[in-house]
């Protein structure tokens, strides 16, 4: 009677570590990093990062964008606050004093009651490849000069290094972020950025001198490095209470894209060509639905992309399609069912996007950081896996106490045993689930609605970790998907390190860490030249 007893029981506590097992099943690792909470709060105006350059009308929010479709062409923009001036720049190369001189225009624009200062764009055409220049604005008053670097010719095994925020706004984290970029020793040579930038629509009345000190904050990295923009909903400033009702008014007026470049007819939605890069970059908030002009751009875009001179393609939006926190939750589904079946049709590699303030991605299981292992069970699994065996292996000898000693012994080892290890081959098996997913076969009737794993599919990540004064969205649906590979919510920034045509390294720095931390990191494997199977992350 003891022994079928003891064996009922051992039976019961193996389905119950297996139960436990089941609900420990999740996609995969929600970071049990704890930042230490404290409010988001936006630096106040009098602070040093928002100071005014000194001298007569001195040009300030200096910063600069890709000016054509390949990478030979920039963008130069500025504001100067007591006259127009010239909206001309100087430029020359590292190794030669010729100046060259390129003409711009300058804009002004009114927001409620708020004018802003001479804007001024200037495109600079037909630059060498791969060479510093210098360039100098404000001339026939206060001149400033600053410098950059064209990116090498376009081609397919061209190394070339991507930063990438989101959502970064003016705050102290926002600071602190953009300070951890500059220090990371793996150097970005230009940012994608993954819209929301000032959230000066948080003020009073959109408060437009909000934009200035966006502008004037970004420009320690902004004027040296190229910044991708794409809009996101803080750049909408749609205000009908106050008379506003042209949306992206600030925004569309103080930067500009290459749109044209790549035959898009508006500002919101176009493509590059950087190194071996095709970076698409689309608007969550202007029409996508079938016939619109975003839809029928992306449809005859996406063909055009030869991976045999861009091996990499990169999507850019601001409203995430995968995301398992529960701030936006599904805002970009309607999205997503439109241009989901292309992505996964074209073999796009990844998909950066923002919106949601915390970090997360789709994709292999983390590598370990320190020694590029795979983490099979995170430190809370491990906790919990412990704990509940000690808890079944108490059950069962109390149930059994008064059987034969020697015998009971033997099988609580034996049980307990077996038991963690059917735990851990479940977590194990669970946590490899985490990999590209695409969510494509629904089509109403046939119930078919839940993510599967699909190899052609592009890893998903969120970073609109920047640090805006919105603060941290700290909370996660439970059980984390399948299609989350790993979560966490701290700001920071992360790196696209592209090595050749089938190779590039990812890495997320969270702002707590020190600059060279990699919180997160995975190798890519090209989705057209080495479409391995990737979610095992061995090279
Ligand atoms: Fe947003």
């Amino acid at each position: 009677m003891g022994l079928v007893r003891l064996f009922l029981g051992s039976v019961l506590g193996v389905l119950g570590l297996l139960v436990n097992a089941v609900v420990l099943c999740n996609g995969g690792t929600t970071s049990a990093f704890v930042r230490q909470v404290e409010k988001t709060v936006d630096m106040p105006l009098e602070s040093d990062v928002f100071h005014v350059p000194p001298g007569h009308n001195a040009p300030q929010q200096v910063h600069i964008t890709q000016g054509d479709h390949e990478g030979k062409g920039l963008i130069v923009s500025w504001v100067t606050m007591d006259d127009p001036g010239s909206s001309t720049v100087l430029y020359w190369s590292e190794n030669s004093k010729h100046k060259n001189k390129a003409k711009g225009t300058v804009v002004t624009y009114k927001f409620y009651n708020y004018t802003s200062g001479y804007i001024h764009h200037c495109t600079i055409k037909n630059l060498e490849f791969d060479t510093k220049y210098y360039y100098e604005v404000g001339i026939e008053h206060t001149t400033r000069t600053f410098w950059f670097t064209t990116p090498p010719e376009v081609g397919p095994d061209v190394p070339y290094t991507f930063g990438l925020i989101g959502d970064l706004g003016q705050s102290y984290d926002s600071n602190m972020t953009l300070t951890h970029y500059a220090l990371n020793p793996t150097k970005g040579k230009t940012m994608l950025f993954m819209g929301d930038l000032s959230y000066a629509d948080n003020y009073p009345n959109h408060d437009n001198v909000r934009w200035d000190t966006w502008g004037r904050f970004t420009e320690r990295s902004a004027a040296y490095q190229p910044w991708i923009w794409t809009a996101g909903n803080h750049e909408i400033d749609f205000a009908p209470e106050i008379g506003e009702t042209k949306p992206f008014k600030p925004y569309t007026h103080r930067y500009r894209v290459p749109y044209k470049a790549s035959n898009s007819t508006a500002p919101f939605w176009y493509s590059i060509k950087r190194a071996s890069a095709y970076i698409i970059v689309l608007s969550s908030y202007s029409a996508y639905g079938k016939y619109t002009p975003q839809y029928k751009w992306l449809e005859a875009e996406l063909p055009k992309v030869s991976r045999s001179e861009t091996p990499w393609l990169i999507v850019l939006m601001h409203a995430p399609w995968y995301n398992s926190y529960n701030y936006h939750y599904m805002e970009g589904e309607t999205m997503r069912v439109m241009y989901e079946p292309w992505f996964v049709k074209y073999k796009v590699d990844v998909v950066f996007a923002g919106h949601v303030h915390a970090y997360e991605r789709s994709g292999s299981p983390t590598i370990s950081a320190t020694n590029h292992r795979l983490i099979i069970l995170d430190d809370l699994d491990l906790l919990f896996m412990v704990l509940t065996s000690v808890i079944w292996i108490w059950i069962i000898f109390f149930l059994f106490s008064k059987s034969d000693l020697d015998r009971r012994w033997i099988l609580i080892v034996a049980v307990a045993t077996t038991s963690i290890v059917a735990v851990a081959v479940v977590a194990n098996i669970c946590d490899h689930k985490s990999e590209r997913v695409s969510n494509i076969a629904y089509n109403i009737v046939n119930g078919i609605c839940s993510p599967v794993r699909d190899p052609s599919a592009p890893v998903y990540i969120t970073i609109g970790d920047g640090g805006n004064l919105e603060g941290l969205a700290t909370n996660m649906t439970e059980p984390q998907p399948t299609y989350s590979a790993f979560r966490e919510a701290s700001f920071g920034h992360a790196i696209f390190d592209i090595k050749n045509r089938t190779h590039a390294y990812y890495s997320w720095h969270r702002n707590q860490d020190g600059y060279a931390v990699e919180a997160d990191s995975l190798w890519f494997f090209n989705r057209f030249w080495h479409p391995v199977d990737d979610s095992t992350s061995t090279q």
